[in-house]
């Protein structure tokens, strides 16, 4: 199959081009069942793993609409405890956001909730499960949400990469003793030994000579952010969490946080039989994961046009700096950071005190929520979160609703960052996070390593 017959047949089954939002929204309800299920996810054993899944699946189904369109979608809580999902990435109207607490209530056991949004954005997005998230995503709650271009990409097979660790025992079952640990909490958070992509030990992609692919990495591991490598796969990158970036190709390995995804354009140009592994690479070893396999047939070599880019999102973009809100967000606390104490729930506690209750992390002294927002902002004002890392861990900073740009780094100013929703921090690294304050409600700002994020790393802004 040609890329011509590709286009010509249509990826888009039932979504018709000429498809209006207004048709869309009545669209019938995607029921997601939240319920327990089997995968098969560590490899050389016979036993599946109990997880919780959307459908009973790991991951869950992949729900896929096109830019503008509506999103219907039903979550059924068949579990014994409550649960929420949240759409991560999507600039998504806040009372669909997802957030116990701040959104909505959770979902009780037997009960349901109607998601009901408009996509604003093309790309790459996810949803999980936002109540004990901790414990709900490392257990198999999430899957893709994945936002077609109003008018197709050309390109041949569009391919998804879901990456993640678990952390099994003997019997391959899920850890359970080690949810809310507190050395996990204090560290880096649930690292797993076992990886899967799409929820397979290894994936394989069946390829073929003359295509072009897109493949949508994501991260959703709780805590672990990958490094891999593509080898003789040469791919460009051409989105960050779901916007476009002026295609470029890959120079040595894709860092990919959690919650993070990475857009690629791989043009295959090997010859059948040619086998391509794609491989994480964890101190300088190399852990195979996946592979593409051109598969044999008469294809010739053929030339690739060069890919022009995805067009960009509807993104508010005209920051205004210089009439900024502007406020100061410092990161303290985990194991050998040196807080002293911090408050929570309006009292001051010593480390010892923070740490017999497992809440170890603090940001501007506070550990977890706060009753004022950290920033309250009319809409359409451009905000700057001046993010300081003053600790001994990485920590991914995810904020809801928005995508925001770096605009300086250690007290350096920087232009032509990209557009996301989730930032890698390292240790000792300010950032000053920018974005227009252009949906309004009420949003989350928080570490997606989600031990951290359960032990105190999260606070909340208001857009008005
Ligand atoms: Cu992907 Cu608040 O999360
Ligand atoms: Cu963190």
């Amino acid at each position: 199959m040609d890329r011509r017959q590709f286009l010509k047949g249509g990826v888009h089954l039932g979504l018709l081009p000429w498809v209006g939002a207004a048709q869309a929204s009545s669209d019938p309800t995607r029921v997601l069942t939240a319920q327990p299920g089997v995968a098969r996810l560590a490899d050389g054993t016979d036993s599946t793993t109990r997880v919780w899944g959307y459908d009973g699946r790991v991951p869950g189904p992949t729900l896929r609409v096109r830019q503008n369109e509506w999103v219907h979608a039903r979550l059924v809580n068949r579990l014994t405890t409550q649960t929420s999902v949240h759409w991560h990435g999507v600039r998504i109207d806040n009372a669909m956001d997802g957030v116990p607490g701040l959104t909505q209530d959770a979902v009780a056991p037997g009960e349901s909730f109607d998601y009901r949004f408009r996509v604003p954005d093309a790309g790459t997005f996810w949803y999980h499960a936002h109540e004990r998230s901790w414990e709900q995503v490392a257990r198999g709650l999430y899957g893709l949400l994945i936002v077609d271009e109003a008018e197709p990409v050309a390109v041949d097979r569009d391919l998804t990469f879901a990456i993640d660790d678990w952390r099994l025992d003997d019997e391959a079952q899920i850890h359970e003793a080690s949810f809310g640990s507190l050395h996990d909490w204090a560290h880096g958070g649930r690292l797993g030994q076992w990886v899967t992509v799409n929820g397979r030990p290894f994936e394989r992609f069946e390829v073929r000579r003359g295509q072009r692919l897109r493949l949508r990495v994501i991260n959703t591991a709780n805590a672990r952010v990958f490094s891999l490598d593509f080898a003789d796969l040469a791919p460009q990158v051409i989105a960050l969490d779901g916007q476009a970036v002026a295609p470029q190709r890959l120079e040595g390995h894709l860092q990919v946080a959690p919650a993070q995804r990475v857009d690629l354009l791989i043009d295959v140009a090997q010859a059948a039989g040619a086998v391509l592994p794609v491989a994480v690479v964890t101190r300088g070893d190399m852990l195979p994961v996946a592979h593409f396999e051109v598969a044999r047939d008469e294809t010739a070599a053929v030339a690739f046009e060069p890919f022009a880019g995805l067009p960009a999102n509807p993104l508010a973009t005209g920051l205004e700096l210089d009439a900024a809100e502007r406020v100061v967000l410092v990161m303290e606390g985990g194991a050998m950071g040196g807080m002293a104490s911090a408050t929570l729930n309006g009292e001051q506690l010593s480390l010892r005190e923070l740490a017999q209750r497992g809440a170890v992390w603090a940001l501007n002294g506070t550990v977890g929520m706060t009753d004022e927002p950290l920033v309250s902002a009319r809409r359409g004002r451009t905000v700057v979160i001046d993010v300081h890392n003053r600790n001994r861990w990485p920590h991914a900073m995810h904020l809801h609703g928005h995508h925001f740009k770096v605009v300086s780094r250690d007290g350096v100013e920087q232009g032509g960052a990209p557009w996301r929703d989730t930032e890698l921090l390292q240790p000792g690294e300010s950032v000053g996070l920018a974005f227009v304050a252009d949906n309004p409600g009420k949003w989350l700002f928080h570490c997606h390593m989600l031990e951290h994020q359960a032990a105190g790393m999260k606070t909340w802004l208001e857009v008005t």
